[in-house]
């Protein structure tokens, strides 16, 4: 596992949404009622930028068709049956780092 660097302390004043690229993944970046949040960037559903989405109790809402997915589970609303992929999220002293897992790290978690 790796942690990345996604965004400088300054940015942490405020909520915000937004794109972020780590470990070759493309992720929104989120922070809402006071807590950080980082989460697939694609919309299972249609493949929609979920970072031109919103946030709304909890959910990041998609643009597209607005799905809705939770920000701590990455759980669909109820009848969506899809999901999208949660990353553990740290505030240190210079910044954002978002942990990106390999692919057998992934997999070996599954079982
Ligand atoms: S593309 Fe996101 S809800 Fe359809």
């Amino acid at each position: 596992m790796a942690w990345y660097k996604v965004a400088d302390a300054a940015n942490l004043s405020t909520s915000f949404l937004m794109k972020v690229t780590a470990g070759g993944k493309q992720l929104c970046l989120v922070k809402a009622d006071e807590k950080l949040y980082a989460v697939s960037a694609t919309c299972p559903h249609a493949g929609a930028d979920l970072s031109k989405g919103r946030c709304e109790e909890g959910k990041l809402v998609c643009p597209f068709h607005r799905y809705k997915y939770n920000l701590s589970t990455g759980r669909g609303d109820l009848g969506q049956n899809d999901f999208i992929r949660t990353y553990a999220v740290e505030q240190r002293d210079d910044g954002i780092y978002v942990e990106i897992k390999s692919f057998f790290e992934n997999f070996r978690n599954r079982f």
